[in-house]
């Protein structure tokens, strides 16, 4: 077993986000507009991506230096062809608490698959219950009603508690809120708000359209009665409120308005295999071409050693008019 890495900022490596595609059925307007991600634009070739075997490889190297949790991701991960195939060699780790991130639009056809593969816990994004707002948000015309069926099928086939991701914009989805709230009350399934973030350069993002999650807290409270808890673990990014009649809880992930870097234990590898030590870095680092040239696990664990030790990044505490500028890399492409 490797030392523990830590970073200049002393922080350690515990939580690996994957992306296994570039690609998405979605336009959510704040991840992938259309005026961008148009039939011009060019995604990653198939051989390009790093295969499930690659994955498992770099996911139990990473396990050895001290990662407890994997989200799956993307673009959109159930796109890829038998991904099941890949939690079933993922879920092989030992100790590892594997989850995923989908826009549940395949669910209902996955689910049960991915349950039996070996997924611990899924989460759903869905921005609106109001069938008009969502259909907008996601520029595709995809009805809410197919996204409820897929947090329902993921809980039959026992992913829960199904955590539901619903990113807030201003003017946009906010009058939703409380309906969100209402909604999931007391079924099991755990809201977290989503401060609308400025992640990449295509989404037009301003801090005008941010929802502070005060504000949505407040909301969910004049007619809910919240009362805070206690984080699970540090470093967690959600912060967690219960109903004060037992419904159940939700999170709100503040990342504009309380950045969390301090804590930050999360590294993030994109489909063709680099490594980000930060959502809005600039650059990332190459693993595929290690992997690919015959380097053992011991010099691949030497690489992310190398690099995680060397990571002094704290955008969203740094953000600022000298920051906001700089080329990004964007949510679909890193995942989020
Ligand atoms: C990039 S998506 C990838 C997984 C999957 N396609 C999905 O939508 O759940 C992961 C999460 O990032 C969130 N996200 C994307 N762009 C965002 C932004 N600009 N600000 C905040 N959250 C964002 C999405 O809502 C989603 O919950
Ligand atoms: S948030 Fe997810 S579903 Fe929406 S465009 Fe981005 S990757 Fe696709």
């Amino acid at each position: 077993m490797a030392v523990p890495l830590r970073d200049l900022l002393g922080r350690s490596v515990r939580d690996l986000r994957i992306s296994v595609t570039d690609r998405c059925n979605f336009r959510c307007v704040y991840c992938m507009p259309k005026e961008v991600y148009g039939r011009d634009f060019h995604f990653l070739e198939r051989r390009e991506l790093l295969t499930f075997e690659e994955i498992a490889r770099v996911a139990r190297v990473f396990a050895s230096l001290g990662v407890e949790k994997i989200r799956l991701t993307g673009g959109e991960p159930l796109l890829r062809r038998d991904l099941e195939r890949l939690v079933e060699m993922l879920a092989e780790i030992p100790g590892l608490d594997l989850t995923l991130t989908t826009n549940g639009s395949l669910l209902t056809r996955k689910a049960q698959a991915l349950a039996d593969a070996g997924l611990g816990r899924i989460t759903v994004s869905l921005d609106s219950l109001d069938d008009d707002v969502f259909r907008s948000m996601n520029d595709v015309d995809f009805p809410v009603e197919r996204v409820l069926a897929g947090i329902e099928a993921a809980a039959a086939a026992g992913l829960e508690p199904v955590k539901v991701n619903v990113v807030v914009k201003r003017g946009v989805n906010e009058d939703g809120v409380v309906d969100m709230a209402r909604y999931f009350r007391g079924s099991g399934q755990i809201l977290r708000f989503i401060e609308y973030m400025d992640v990449g350069s295509t989404n037009g993002w301003r801090l005008d359209d941010v929802v502070p999650a005060a504000e949505i807290v407040a909301a969910v409270d004049a007619e809910f009665p919240l009362e805070p808890v206690e984080p699970a673990y540090p470093g967690e990014v959600a912060n967690r409120y219960r109903y004060q009649d037992g419904q159940g809880e939700i999170g709100v992930i503040a990342s504009v308005t309380q950045p969390f870097c301090g804590n930050c234990t999360r590294v993030r590898l994109s489909a063709e295999g680099r490594l980000y030590t930060c959502l809005f870095a600039t650059g990332g680092h190459d693993l595929r071409a290690p992997l690919r040239t015959g380097a053992s696990d011991e010099e691949v664990a030497t690489e992310i050693g190398r690099i995680w030790n060397g990571r002094d990044d704290r955008y969203s505490e740094l953000r600022s008019a000298a920051t906001s500028d700089l080329p990004k890399v964007e949510m679909s492409y890193i995942g989020g």
